[in-house]
């Protein structure tokens, strides 16, 4: 007997068949029992005649049921579902998995339900439509991006996870080393180095589908661990990068969510200095009509400062990071009025989230030099921290440009989620913890004793919600 997929009983009319999925919902009419079975494809009605010998059937139990595919009367035509026009007589039905009771009704959509609960149970929410749609949304969505570059010539490289740390930014989780006593290797929090080193090694198009790591507080649209569109191109400058993403852009939302209609076209374009007096704002929300689900503002935002002062320390810090080229008209504004020097640099801005930055990089080696020394460093911090970067653009460094659109942040404004935990499939908490796993957790004094690390015993922070 052939097995199908839920949505296949509509091309299996009066065929023999078998189909395995979960009871989600079941009623008991004495004389006939109605299942909805539910697979990865959608909902099913199967009908159990009272008549035959079949086992007690709960809601989530897992169940293979044989029978034939056939019409439903025009009565009975359920108009709500993709299989509304049929149905399947059983004629064996075997329980392959019994479920408990569960801990919320996943029947219905969970966005309102308790979000430690939800993620305590993710396998759970992820029954949900709504969570597999996102599931699905997101899959798309990366899909559509690969085919998209391999087709505009540029190839998916990987870059190291365990890095030496560098801050450019964000703190970053560190990693011990077992065999270096008391070394540290850091997650990435974007592979901006690797990046710029694949195009001194003259691979000229890059991207990836990267995964990045910032210990940094959360809030809806921030992660401990997230996910990067990170690309790279050589023999460009900025007009080729914000062209190939507007194009990219505009085609992937008439492909994944045709549903969705972007503001105008192409994106508007500011100098920051124009955002901040217009809007206020440098992630300014350009939408018309803030009730409508399908409209996508999008606008780009060119010339950020290169630097900012630093509020706390009151020192100069990069404002996008330090590998990004100044303005070649500012550069001779660098050493005598640095927070007067306008950067190569350009985000991307979605109805009022940032989705991406990026920029025109540094390729010469003076320059680079000259940009950490600005940011205050001396030669020996330079020659620590960023020595390999200094060095490898000594031995011809083509100009290159790039960005990273984060992919959390795209598919949360095309599912209109309020947050980016909806469309991650194992996310972690408001304070960074899985309450599914139970991660962080402490480890064996073994497993300390070989990473050579000694804890110090610290007050527990207060659990924030999420
Ligand atoms: P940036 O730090 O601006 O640039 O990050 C790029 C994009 O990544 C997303 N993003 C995040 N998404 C979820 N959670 C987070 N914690 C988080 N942090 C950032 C945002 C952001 O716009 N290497 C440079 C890019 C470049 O210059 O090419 C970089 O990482 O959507």
């Amino acid at each position: 007997m052939k097995a199908i997929t839920v949505i296949e009983s509509n091309k299996a009319v009066g065929q023999k068949v078998v189909v395995r999925g979960w009871v989600h919902t079941v009623r008991d009419m004495g004389k006939i029992t109605f299942v909805d079975l539910r697979d990865q494809t959608g909902l099913l009605q199967v009908v159990i005649s009272g008549d035959m010998e079949a086992p007690r059937l709960g809601v989530e139990y897992v169940v293979e049921i044989e029978g034939e595919v056939r019409k439903r009367g025009e009565r009975f035509i359920n108009h709500k579902l993709a299989t509304g026009e049929v149905e399947i007589g059983a004629t064996s039905v075997k329980v392959l998995s019994e479920s408990a009771e569960l801990p919320f009704e996943i029947k219905n959509d969970t966005i309102g339900i308790n979000e430690e609960l939800r993620l305590k149970h993710r396998y759970l929410d992820l029954r949900s439509e709504r969570m597999a749609k996102n599931l699905r949304l997101r899959h798309s969505v990366i899909k559509f991006i690969r085919d998209y570059l391999d087709a505009e010539g540029f190839i998916e490289v990987e870059t190291p996870m365990l890095n030496k740390g560098t801050p450019e930014g964000a703190r970053e989780f560190l990693v011990p080393s077992r065999l270096h006593a008391e070394e540290f290797y850091v997650l990435p929090q974007s592979p901006q180095q690797f990046k710029q080193l694949l195009m001194v090694g003259g691979i000229g198009k890059y991207f990836q589908i990267a995964r990045s790591f910032r210990d940094e507080d959360q809030r809806g649209d921030r992660q401990p661990e997230f996910t990067q569109l990170d690309m790279e191109m050589s023999f460009v400058g900025q007009e080729e990068v914000l062209a190939l993403n507007e194009a990219m852009l505009v085609e992937l939302i008439a492909k994944v969510t045709p549903e969705k209609h972007i503001t105008s076209t192409p994106f508007p374009r500011l100098t920051y200095a124009e955002a901040m007096e217009k809007y206020g704002t440098d992630k300014p929300d350009l939408r018309k009509d803030k009730a409508d689900p399908n409209e996508l503002a999008i606008c780009w935002v060119v010339d950020f400062p290169m630097f900012e002062k630093n509020k706390t320390t009151g020192k100069i810090d990069a404002a996008h990071h330090p590998f990004t080229a100044p303005k070649v008209e500012d550069l001779d504004k660098l050493e005598s009025d640095p927070l007067n020097v306008r950067a190569d640099s350009y985000d991307l801005v979605i109805n009022g989230f940032e989705l991406s930055s990026g920029s025109v990089r540094i390729h010469e080696p003076e320059l680079q030099q000259r940009v950490f020394k600005a940011l205050g460093m001396k030669d020996s911090e330079i020659e620590a921290k960023f020595g390999h970067m200094i060095e490898a653009f000594k031995f011809g460094a083509p100009p290159h440009a790039g960005m990273a659109p984060g992919i959390d942040r795209l598919i949360m404004v095309l599912a209109n989620e309020p947050n980016i935990r909806e469309v991650m499939a194992f996310p972690k908490t408001g304070d960074a913890r899985d309450p599914l796993t139970g991660a962080p957790a402490r480890v064996a004094d073994s497993a300390l004793d070989e990473a050579h690390i000694k804890t110090v015993p610290t007050k527990k922070p207060k659990v924030k919600p999420i």
